[in-house]
């Protein structure tokens, strides 16, 4: 089973070493268009087998696809990351190009691959790699509610002092400020939350999540890697080892949740064909007006990118 990360930056180089640590793939090529990075940082991996005790191959290319050749899936993290006071937005026209010359590159070399995008901004970069792949849509998805619900999930674990293990989420929508966590869908070793915590609390950790992104940040100067690199890998494992897990996936949408012609995140069955089912649940008045705002605003992007003829 052989993996290709491009982008051998933050994200996609925590990626490649959560795949090679787990073993997740037993080949892992890791790409970067800047000479000699990917294969320092998979050189240095491989450094750590015999320490670490795993045997998963990973090596490094400098922008050559025919090492990626034959691959079952590929994350694409290559792009420009958010700075301090940059919307996701702002990375598109940068990013777009990428994605795109990525694409092509990745599809020439492996027909069949399932494709996890990753650079930013999100759900409008997944669209321009399904322009790009010519692919089923269930071959090109996206990464954001894993991370998204992971931090939800993680300050709920802290707020009530349980493990985050027994913390079980859903969360729609974008992969921006109008995210839309699901309190309704969210229980604490099948306990609803809303019987653990009071509605401030719970509404306080919903915009902290909202704006998780945006937290690292400000602390960091840029933006996060480690939970972001692992969430794409937890994506990559469950279509290698053919899992079917639940987890909210950014897909290409044709009027589930009345959405059409747009890449949002929304629950799937994750396993060895890419995206095998949308799983369309029930959303209460409210809930449905916020997916409606957060189709729109992922919209407006598409928007910006339709008339910056990039595709
Ligand atoms: P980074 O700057 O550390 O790494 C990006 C890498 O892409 C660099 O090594 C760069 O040389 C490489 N690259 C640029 N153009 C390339 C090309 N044409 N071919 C191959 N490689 C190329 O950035 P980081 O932190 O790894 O973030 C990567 C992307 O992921 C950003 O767009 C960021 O906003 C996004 N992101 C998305 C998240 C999500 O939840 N979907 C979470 C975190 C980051
Ligand atoms: C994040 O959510 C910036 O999309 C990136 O950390």
């Amino acid at each position: 089973m052989k993996v290709t990360v491009v982008g051998a930056g933050n994200v996609g180089s925590t990626c490649a070493n959560v795949l090679a640590h787990n073993e997740i793939a037993n080949e892992i090529v890791l790409l970067d268009i800047k000479e000699g990075v990917a294969e320092g940082k998979a050189l240095d991996m491989w450094e750590t087998s015999p320490v670490n005790l795993y045997d998963s191959r990973i090596t490094g290319s400098t922008n050559d696809y025919s090492k990626t050749a034959g691959s079952e899936v590929v994350v694409i993290t290559s792009g420009i990351p958010r700075k301090p006071g940059m919307s996701r937005d702002d990375l598109i026209a940068t990013n777009a190009g990428i994605v795109k010359s990525v694409t092509e590159n990745v599809i020439e070399h492996s027909p069949n691959a399932k494709i996890i995008i990753v650079s930013n901004p999100l759900d409008v970069m997944c669209y321009t790699a399904y322009l790009s792949a010519k692919v089923d849509k269930s071959r090109v998805m996206g990464m954001a509610g894993v991370l998204d619900t992971a931090r939800y999930r993680s300050f709920l674990a802290m707020e009530l002092n349980v493990s985050p293990k027994d913390i079980q989420a859903l969360l729609m929508g974008g992969h921006g400020d109008t995210m839309v966590p699901l309190p309704r869908y969210t229980t604490v070793g099948g306990i609803p939350v809303t019987e653990l915590i009071s509605e401030e609390k719970l509404n306080a950790i919903i915009e902290r999540t909202k704006f998780g992104g945006g937290e690292i940040v400000k602390l960091l100067g840029t933006s996060a890697w480690y939970a972001p690199g692992a969430a794409a890998a937890q994506m990559v494992e469950a279509i290698v080892k053919d899992q079917k897990r639940v987890l909210p996936v950014c897909s290409w949408l044709e009027g589930e949740y009345g959405q059409n012609g747009i890449y949002l995140g929304v629950p799937v069955i994750l396993g060895k064909n890419g995206i095998e089912k949308i799983l369309e649940v029930e959303l209460n008045e409210a809930e449905q007006a916020l997916l409606v705002e957060s189709a729109a605003a992922v919209r407006n992007v598409m928007g910006v990118l339709d008339g910056m003829d990039v595709l």
